[in-house]
């Protein structure tokens, strides 16, 4: 049985969304986790993935890992016989880029390991399944990328609520640029934790002005003013470097897609590397990722939201 999900980026909201503001997110597909669960003719489970240079069968994986744990807590949870499988895993969303990866495995994987054992679960099983398995990895995530990417539809999101999915009353188009600079979320996060004990008065603040960022962002997409984002992400961008999630190659990216023609731009998901975004007219979308490129960035997409 197959089973694929997609990457995501925030456009409005991260760091805020891990304290209870909300969030905007859009899922990525033309990056995606695809799985394949097949009867394995071998005892236990093998699994395959290339992509992270992993070929191996599951109990001689170390506690925790993140495929490992999928698997385990899946069948733990359904309360059935570890079968004999084989397992493939492929990628094309890079790791620790800000773009869900971690998120888009578990959730291709485990509705692939639901199929095959006719265990069907709901998108809301899958999303809570996923989320479990964020949080033993990332600590203290809102939730926001397991939500997206198991819906695979725009949502504004709030930590504990149940996800609000919306649609777009103009298209857009967004160019993402990578850094190429690996950067795990939960040292962004960790960063961000630290500066709000340190002064959480201050951090409270700019959580307070991101959502109201978020807010009109909403508002913008869904009645059809998307062009309203452009002056909104710089301004999110401006919060993000004074929560210090920012870096210089981030905001190099930031200055080109502008100075390229761009309607705005900020950086997207934890940060200090990862990827950026920049909202643009379509017919600059290409410009502006060969910028993007020419300024160092190792990869773009080229998204449209609609
Ligand atoms: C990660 O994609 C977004 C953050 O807000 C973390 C989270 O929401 O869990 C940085």
């Amino acid at each position: 049985m197959k089973a694929s999900a997609p990457g995501k980026v925030i456009l409005f909201g991260e760091h805020a969304v891990v304290y209870g503001h909300p969030a905007l997110a859009i899922p990525v597909t033309q990056v995606h986790v695809d799985v394949e669960v097949l009867d394995s003719s071998r005892r236990g489970i093998w699994i395959h993935a290339p992509g992270i240079n992993l070929d191996a069968e599951l109990n001689s994986l170390p506690d925790g890992h993140p495929v490992g744990s999928v698997i385990l807590n899946f069948f733990q949870r359904q309360g059935i016989p570890v079968p004999a499988l084989d397992i493939a895993i492929e990628s094309t969303i890079p790791v620790a880029a800000g773009l869900g990866s971690g998120a888009a495995v578990s959730v291709a994987l485990v509705r692939a390991l639901a199929l095959h054992t006719a265990n069907p679960l709901s998108d809301e099983q899958v999303n809570e399944f996923a989320y479990e398995i964020e949080k033993l990895h990332h600590g203290t995530p809102s939730g926001i990328d397991n939500t997206v990417i198991t819906y695979a539809k725009p949502v504004y999101f709030v930590k504990d609520m149940p996800a609000i999915t919306f649609k777009a009353g103009k298209p857009f188009t967004i160019v993402i640029g990578d850094t190429g600079i690996p950067a795990p979320t939960k040292e962004s996060v960790g960063s961000v934790r630290r500066l709000r004990m340190h002064d959480q008065c201050a951090v409270e603040n700019i959580f307070n002005e991101i959502e109201q960022i978020t807010l009109i962002g909403r508002r913008s997409i869904e009645s059809g003013k998307p062009e309203l984002l452009g002056e909104l992400m710089d301004q999110n961008h401006e919060f993000l470097q004074a929560l210090t999630v920012s870096s210089p190659e981030l905001d190099n990216l930031v200055k080109t897609a502008r100075k390229a023609g761009a309607l705005g731009a900020k950086l997207s998901g934890g940060g200090r590397g990862g990827n950026m975004i920049a909202l643009v007219e379509q017919p600059k979308a290409q410009a502006v990722a060969g910028a993007l490129i020419s300024a160092g960035a190792k990869h773009t997409i080229i998204t449209e939201v609609s």
